[in-house]
Parts: C-alpha cells; structure tokens; sequence
C-alpha cells in the first residue's frame, strides 16, 4: 500500500515524528530556529497528503494551490491567524490546531510578565548584571507597583483569560473582564465582573490581552485606548502583536500615559533589532515564549500529529478548525 506524505516545516520534538511515521512518509524541513524558505515550502508542499506547520508559516491560497494532494494542514499553535482558513474550507482541507494544552503554561507566563513589570525585575536585573549596584540599600530603590489588592482587566475571558484570572485570585486582585460574548456562568467561578472596554481600560491597574488576531482585534489597542487607561497602569500581551498598535505604545510609555508594558509578541517578528521599544525601561520584552515549556511543547507537537494523523485516517481529529470543511470533503 502506498504511504501518505506528510511534510513538518520545523524539527520537532520525537514523541510527535514517531507518530508521524508510524501512518506516512515523513519529511521534516531541517531548521531548528529559522522557519523554512517560502520557496522551499511552496515545492514540499508540491507532492505531500499533510503539512505540519507553525505559526511563522503563512498558509495562503498559493501554498495550498502548490498542495495538489494536500488534505490536512496541522498547525503547531493555537492560533492560527497564519493560515487563511476560508481558502482551506473552499478547496475541501482540513485545518488543525493545539488548543487547551498550553493554557496554563501561557496563563503562568502572562502572570510571571506582570509581576516582572510591576516589580521591575528585569530593569533590577539589568542593573546588577551591569555593576551598576553601587549604592546601600535605599527606599527607593526599583520601587515598583503592588499586585495584590489590585484590579486585572481581561480582555477575552476563553481558555487563556479565565486561567490567568485564577492566577489573579490568588493574589486577591478583583477582576474586570471584556468579551464579545458575557460568560455568566465565570463571572460566578471567577468573581469576575462585566465591563466594557472603555470601562475595563480606565479601571483596571493591569490589563492583559488574550483575544485571537482578526481583522476586528487588529489594532486594538492604540492611542485612544492607551489615553483611557488609567495613569500608572500596565498592559500585558501574550496574545498576538498586530492586537496592539506598537508605535501608539511606544509614545504611550515614553509619554508615560501608561506606567509600563510587558510583551510575548510583537507587531514584527524577530522584533528587529533596531526597534525604538528596546530603548525603553519600562517594558519587559520576551521573544514569544508563553507556551515554551518542555512539557507543553512537547504535548502541542504529538497533538498536532494525532490531528494530522487523524486526517489521513479518515477520522475526525480532535481539533477541527474548519468543521464547514466536511461538506467540501466528507472524511
Ligand atoms: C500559539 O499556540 O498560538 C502560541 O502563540 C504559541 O504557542
């Protein structure tokens, strides 16, 4: 019997390549850290059943086109603004994602970047690193803001959101939270008030955002909403860049609208290196890592597998983006 071919675009953790090879003939593009030339992944593509992609990938009308066999695309994220779904459901493919694995390890990373700026960690470790502790113990050395106490603003109370809010409970912060769709039954859970967003901007001393990127998120947070926070407040992102408009926030920190910023992701990624954002203390910047713990990276890259796997299996896999797609090609 003639195998599938599946194509990964990125080496990845073993667990997943076995399951892989236990259903197809599998390929994986050799990078490690730099994702695969456009070109390159436009002639894999040519003659594979399934592509296991990431997130750095765009997904479009011309890779699918390139696709003649292609059936599933699997995509290493939850997110998948990177894949245009509609041009996949109109030719029949199927779209997967990771959700719900990597909820709490990108829940403890939103937490862990609001403590960092709020308390300066990262500005005080640039210090000592740098020799520049010079001086005895003072009062007002790196004095930062409290968390505890405090009131967190969630904007988009799903999987994400609703985790980081137990985090917050934790720490006795009330919580404020803003979605397109009222969640009754959290608000009870969680003690989570209903605001608005013009509300939960001007109220809230820490607002962290966990909305997907669409064309209505896009842009989100620019200068109007940056003039509404509240003086002294933190905005923290591990969603998607593009949701902030990321020169509106530039002069927001600088300008001091707004006492600090903390973020996963970035508008442009790598964020280049002459970026005005790096000149600022008073942002914490990692390199889009919320997910990046061995053990959730490692779930996210056999659930990707099992989804693609399920595909070609003729089986509905657990994590359907598309589910319109049956009507194009029923399994
Ligand atoms: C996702 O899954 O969408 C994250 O951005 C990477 O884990």
């Amino acid at each position: 019997m003639v195998q599938p071919k599946v194509y990964v675009t990125r080496q990845l953790f073993d667990e997943a390549i076995d399951i892989l090879k236990e259903h197809a003939e599998v390929e994986v593009f050799e990078g490690v850290d730099d994702a695969i030339p456009r070109e390159l992944l436009l002639s894999k593509v040519r003659d594979v059943d399934g592509l296991l992609c990431l997130l750095t990938e765009r997904i479009d009308a011309e890779v699918m086109g390139a696709g003649k066999n292609l059936k599933v695309i699997s995509n290493y994220a939850v997110g998948f603004n990177n894949i245009d779904v509609d041009a996949a459901t109109e030719r029949g493919l199927y779209v997967t994602n990771t959700p719900g694995i990597l909820t709490d390890t990108t829940a403890d990373c939103a937490f862990a970047l609001l403590m960092t700026v709020a308390r300066r960690i990262s500005e005080a470790d640039r210090h000592v690193r740098a020799g520049k502790w010079v001086h005895a113990w003072g009062p007002r050395m790196f004095v930062g803001s409290d968390v505890h106490g405090k009131i967190l603003g969630i904007v988009g109370l799903g999987r994400i959101g609703s985790t980081i809010a137990k985090r917050a409970k934790g720490f006795d912060m009330k919580i404020l939270y803003f979605d397109p769709r009222r969640r009754p039954e959290l608000e009870e859970e969680l003690g989570a008030e209903y605001a608005s967003i013009d509300e939960l901007l001007s109220r809230s001393d820490f607002v962290s955002l966990h909305v997907p990127l669409t064309e209505e998120t896009r842009g989100f947070i620019g200068d109007r909403e940056l003039d509404i926070m509240k003086e002294g407040a933190f905005l923290i992102n591990t969603s998607r860049g593009p949701v902030i408009d990321q020169d509106a926030l530039y002069w927001g920190l600088k300008e001091g609208k707004i006492a600090g910023a903390a973020l996963d992701v970035f508008e442009e990624e790598p964020l280049p290196s002459g970026s005005p954002l790096k000149e600022l203390d008073n942002i914490v910047m990692t390199p889009h890592i919320a997910s990046a713990s061995v053990e959730t990276r490692t779930k996210m890259a056999v659930t990707a597998a099992r989804n693609l796997v399920a595909v070609l299996e003729g089986m509905e896999p657990s994590n359907l983006v598309n589910p319109d797609v049956k009507k194009v090609r029923p399994l």
